[in-house]
């Protein structure tokens, strides 16, 4: 048994912990405590339940008022990794200052980023939107339609990325990417890069927005576009999605062409 004396000693490296890392706490509360007694309480997934949500509460065919309802739920009942309300302003602007007509993302979740990104595409372009989570897939479809982008627009791909980008050229006629969204999971951004390299669908000019590189964080992706030669870029910092008092940022790049 511990000595009263030793537990009081530990006390004030206790108390400092947790005021330091209180945010984490919050967000474990949010992102794993409440869904697992969610999930045994509903027989849901969170992603259904969000569904569900932005059914009863969103009008169809209104992208921004399906985003409005995502980011309330997201707020104030469930945590979901979407790329958020503030993080998607940097999306936004990106997309409309490059119109891009063919864009690529890694990792579709609900659909949240993959509506975001359609609602600011010019006309006629495609958007290739890859999620490997078959019930994520499901879900995203449907939220996808919800807002009125048909497949014509957005193209959704339930397959794990490394599958689908060798085959970005021959089974879905793509010829070269204008802008990429990475937003998987976090160790696949530099082995997808790298295979986005050796495809020859990224050309001079290519913009690739990767999120979440400072939390959870993307170490040896930075340390490699840093290092390649390949890329012009920066970091746009900014908290944590639905959560404040976690720092995260994005990274652009900017692919200059092979020397
Ligand atoms: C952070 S969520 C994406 C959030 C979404 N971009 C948004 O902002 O609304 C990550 C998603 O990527 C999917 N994923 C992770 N690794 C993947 C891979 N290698 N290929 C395809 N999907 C992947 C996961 O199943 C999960 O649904």
């Amino acid at each position: 048994m511990v000595s009263p004396a030793i537990a009081l000693a530990f006390l004030p490296l206790v108390v400092t912990l947790i005021i330091r890392y209180r945010h984490h706490f919050v967000l474990l509360y949010r992102a794993v405590l409440v869904r697992i007694v969610q999930d045994c309480v509903t027989g849901l997934t969170r992603e259904e339940r969000a569904f569900q949500y932005v059914l009863t509460h969103a009008t169809p065919g209104d992208p921004q008022g399906i985003l409005d309802v995502f980011d309330h739920w997201c707020s104030k009942v469930e945590f979901i990794s979407n790329i958020g309300p503030k993080k998607g302003l940097v999306l936004d602007k990106l997309l409309k200052e490059n119109c891009p007509l063919t864009v690529l993302e890694l990792g579709t979740h609900c659909g949240y980023s993959t509506i975001r990104i359609a609602r600011c595409l010019p006309l006629g372009a495609r958007l290739f939107s890859v999620e490997m989570d078959e019930r994520n897939a499901l879900v995203a479809e449907k939220i996808i339609r919800l807002a009125g982008f048909d497949d014509d627009t957005v193209e959704l791909i339930v397959s794990p990325s490394d599958e689908v980008i060798p085959k970005l050229r021959e089974d879905y006629g793509v010829e070269r990417l204008d802008f990429v969204f990475m937003d998987h999971w976090k160790r696949c951004y530099l082995p997808d890069l790298q295979l986005l390299e050796g495809s020859g669908l990224l050309g001079q000019g290519t913009i690739i927005l990767a999120d979440n590189v400072i939390f959870p964080g993307a170490p040896n992706f930075l340390r490699y576009i840093k290092h390649s030669g390949l890329y012009r870029y920066r970091v746009h910092r900014a908290s944590l999605e639905y959560i404040r008092g976690i720092q995260d940022g994005m990274a652009e790049l900017v692919y200059l062409g092979t020397k």
